[in-house]
């Protein structure tokens, strides 16, 4: 059996409590080296086998899992954040299928809702936004034209944008067209929960010189909307005056 576990984005216990049990029980670790904090390996028993897949392909993996699972041993494949986000996990759960080895899926926190949970702040707020976009700028990896950034920024709604820190000025450019204004405001946050996390909060107007000062070029969440500054209703959920389910409201 292969467990494909999120570890969260950094700080090693944001992971979960079912990740972490099945991380001291695993006999082989696969973990992303480059994104996933070594810190993460202290909970592995002694004599289990560790592979760091920075410097692996595809093949390489799957051979390491078809190999312990043809020993009967339990295999851990440690993502960053959340799995099924950027996490490459599809082809190798394919590759899997065609070995008819099983496996399964422990998801974990993605670090943008850790970035937003270290700006303290909620995506979601009546009358500003209802709405989160999770993307990327095209990269080496190419992105369909309609998720084009400027299309999506026009919908004017709270956006999460990984991969992409490298590229801000293309990144603010896109996004003024899109949002139709420079006054949106912006939290970069690099390495959320890393001990070395930074935070980096302006507007689309000032936000790439921010970037450029600190010298940050990776490894960070670009955070946009009007959820981060200005004003919102309060929520009906907690209203004195409304009635739901579980709670008669005044009115
Ligand atoms: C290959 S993607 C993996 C995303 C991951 N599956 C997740 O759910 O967060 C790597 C990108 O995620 C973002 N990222 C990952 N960990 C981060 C962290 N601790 N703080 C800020 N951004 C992070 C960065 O944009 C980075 O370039």
């Amino acid at each position: 059996m292969v467990y494909f576990i999120g570890a969260g984005p950094g700080d090693v216990d944001l992971i979960t409590v079912k990740g972490r049990r099945m991380l001291q029980e695993a006999d082989v670790v696969i973990y992303a080296g480059s994104l996933v904090w070594d810190a993460h390996l202290q909970f592995c028993k002694e004599g289990c086998e560790k592979h760091n897949s920075a410097s692996m392909t595809l093949e390489e993996v799957i051979n390491v899992m078809v190999k312990a699972e043809n020993e009967g041993k339990l295999v851990v494949r440690l993502h960053t954040g959340d799995p099924s986000i950027y996490g490459a996990i599809r082809e190798q759960m394919d590759c899997l299928d065609e070995h008819k080895i099983e496996y399964t899926v422990i998801p974990g926190v993605s670090s943008f809702v850790a970035s937003c949970a270290a700006i303290k702040k909620e995506f979601t707020l009546p009358n500003v936004s209802q709405t989160v976009i999770i993307t990327r700028m095209e990269g080496r990896t190419p992105v369909p034209e309609k998720e084009d950034l400027e299309l999506l920024a026009s919908h004017k709604c709270s956006m999460a944008i990984f991969l992409s820190v490298q590229d801000i000025d293309k990144v603010v450019e896109k996004l003024k067209k899109g949002y139709g204004r420079e006054d949106v405001p912006v939290a970069v946050v690099y390495k959320a929960t890393w001990p070395e996390q930074q935070i980096l909060k302006g507007r689309l107007n000032n936000i790439a010189a921010k970037v450029k000062e600190a010298g940050i070029k990776n490894f960070s969440q670009i955070l946009v909307g009007d959820f981060i500054e200005g004003d919102y209703e309060r929520s009906l959920l907690y209203h004195p005056e409304f009635t739901h389910g579980f709670r008669e409201g005044s009115k």
